[in-house]
């Protein structure tokens, strides 16, 4: 019999040395699996548009076999999914890809990849080849699908570098891109992409085109299955939602559509320009509970000729009015913005006009920002501040907007909020946070299980932007 090869003339002194062999077997198998399983990396910078994109990503190398790690020298794949709407963005970025290179070194099967708004810009692929000759797949923001064919040719040592920018203004929208979603409880659902507007300090038009809508009845299926699956927020997204258009529907009815889902869900959105936000899109959130009362309005600035020269479509009179109207439907609503300093020839006048709407506005939380000169764009030729006057102004900005964020969390005490729970409290353990339908994080006592419920939670307390409160009842 098998065991007397052994020399063991009885089963049960076979046993252990049976086990023993299956353990270092199974040992042996793990290690090598392990070895021979490929790692990725993503890097992602820039807006939720970003995030989301990463999503796929993701879902590109895990369809060709890789497994997500957090330690970039385990990696045999890195992507960076990349932003270039400011300056300090893309500084960081090509401070980062530079540090890769020392692991290429250590590991030169690595493949890295980069792809996003900053190679789409005019010229940046071949500099990126440049500054970085290790880079080994540089793709534009029309052609992410490609990713899947260039990994596999780099993997296959068919070619050392894939780069291919499509420079296409209305790219088709592809469909077929698989994703893994790393959102938690919130899913991300593109509605459209591009942006036809040209707000003259902008890049984002010249690297994501004009604007495409997704197709109505793909979008309402893909909501479907998220709830299904059990997603319990949906955020709709694209540089301008309210200008969405497929056929005859608009946004409002895809807002209706989505709504009108069984279950009990959340539904945002982002992001709303001040030109074409109109009473149709109010109304809608207020007759329907499950769209939150939660609105981004970007003014960028509060000077009538700093608009105009921002070419943004209206002026701070008619933003004024969009926001009482919100206001006034929507007593409770969490309005947000972004907010920009230093435009060219922006005077302390004009600065002053900024402040005085923030006041006026009382802003639940600002997006503040210094302006940055984006290449190719018409108001990077425009005569341009100094760095010391940029500094200036956006010091007096944030410290104002902090002022006014903390008297409104100051409101908040007091009230019962349903909030969303999203996650852990990451510093306070026996904690969780999520958020109010206005947006605000609410951190309060709870457990892991509670992720993806909805809690009501008393707010007690508040530090600037976060509200501190306790659940009861349950
Ligand atoms: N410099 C600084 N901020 C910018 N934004 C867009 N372009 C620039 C730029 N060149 C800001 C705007 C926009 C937000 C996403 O980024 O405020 O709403
Ligand atoms: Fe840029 Fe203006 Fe389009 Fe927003 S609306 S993405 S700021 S061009």
């Amino acid at each position: 019999m098998l065991l007397s090869d052994h020399s063991y003339d009885d089963y049960s002194a076979a046993t252990p040395f049976l086990i023993a062999l299956c353990l270092r077997a199974g040992l042996f198998c793990y290690i090598i699996i392990f070895t021979m399983k490929k790692f990725y990396v993503i890097k992602t910078f820039g807006c939720q548009m970003n995030v989301h994109e990463s999503e796929k990503i993701a879902g590109i190398a895990e369809e060709l076999g890789y497994f997500v790690t957090e330690d970039d020298s385990n990696a045999d794949l890195i992507v960076f999914n990349t932003c270039c709407i400011r300056d300090t963005a893309e500084k960081k970025i090509l401070g980062n890809i530079g540090d890769v290179k020392v692991l290429k070194k250590k590991k030169p099967s690595l493949i890295v990849a980069v792809v996003g708004c900053m190679t789409q810009q005019n010229g940046a692929a071949e500099e990126l080849k440049k500054k970085f000759p290790f880079v080994n797949i540089v793709l534009g923001t029309s052609n992410l699908s490609e990713l899947s064919s260039a990994i596999i040719a780099i993997e296959n040592r068919q070619k050392k570098r894939y780069d291919h920018i499509l420079n296409e203004t209305m790219p088709t929208i592809d469909e077929t891109i698989p994703v893994k979603r790393t959102s938690g409880t919130n899913a991300w659902v593109n509605i459209m992409y591009g942006c036809n507007n040209f707000c003259t300090y902008c890049i984002v038009p010249y690297v994501r085109g004009r604007e495409r809508s997704r197709d109505f009845s793909v979008i309402l299926d893909e909501v479907k299955s998220l709830l299904d699956e059990g997603y319990k927020e949906i955020t709709l997204l694209g540089q301008n939602v309210d200008s969405y258009a497929y056929e005859n529907k608009r946004f409002v009815n895809i807002l209706e559509e989505i709504a009108k889902l069984p279950g009990k869900f959340r539904l945002r959105f982002m992001t709303s320009h001040p030109k074409d936000f109109n009473s149709a899109v109010i109304d809608v959130i207020r007759s329907c509970d499950n769209i939150c009362n939660n609105v981004h309005l970007p003014i960028q600035s509060g000077s009538d000729r700093i608009l105009k020269l921002m070419n943004r479509h209206y002026d701070r009179a008619r933003y004024m009015e969009v926001l009482n109207e919100i206001k006034q439907k929507l007593p409770h609503c969490g309005i947000t913005t972004d907010i920009m300093v230093g435009f060219p020839t922006e005077t302390e006048e004009d600065f002053l006009d900024t402040m005085s709407l923030v006041r006026e506005a009382r802003f639940s939380n600002a997006f503040t920002f210094v302006y940055s000169p984006r290449r190719g764009t018409v108001a990077a030729a425009m005569e341009q501040l100094s760095p010391a006057v940029k500094k200036d102004r956006i010091t007096r900005l944030v410290d104002l907007q902090n002022s006014i964020t903390k008297e409104l969390s100051l409101e908040y005490i007091g009230r019962t909020e349903e909030v969303l729970v999203e996650d852990l409290n990451p510093k306070k353990p026996g904690f969780v946070c999520g958020r109010t339908e206005s947006g605000r994080l609410v951190n309060f006592p709870g457990v892991e299980a509670d992720i993806g419920a909805f809690k009501q939670v008393k707010i007690t307390t508040s530090r600037s932007a976060a509200l501190w409160g306790e659940t009861y009842g349950e």
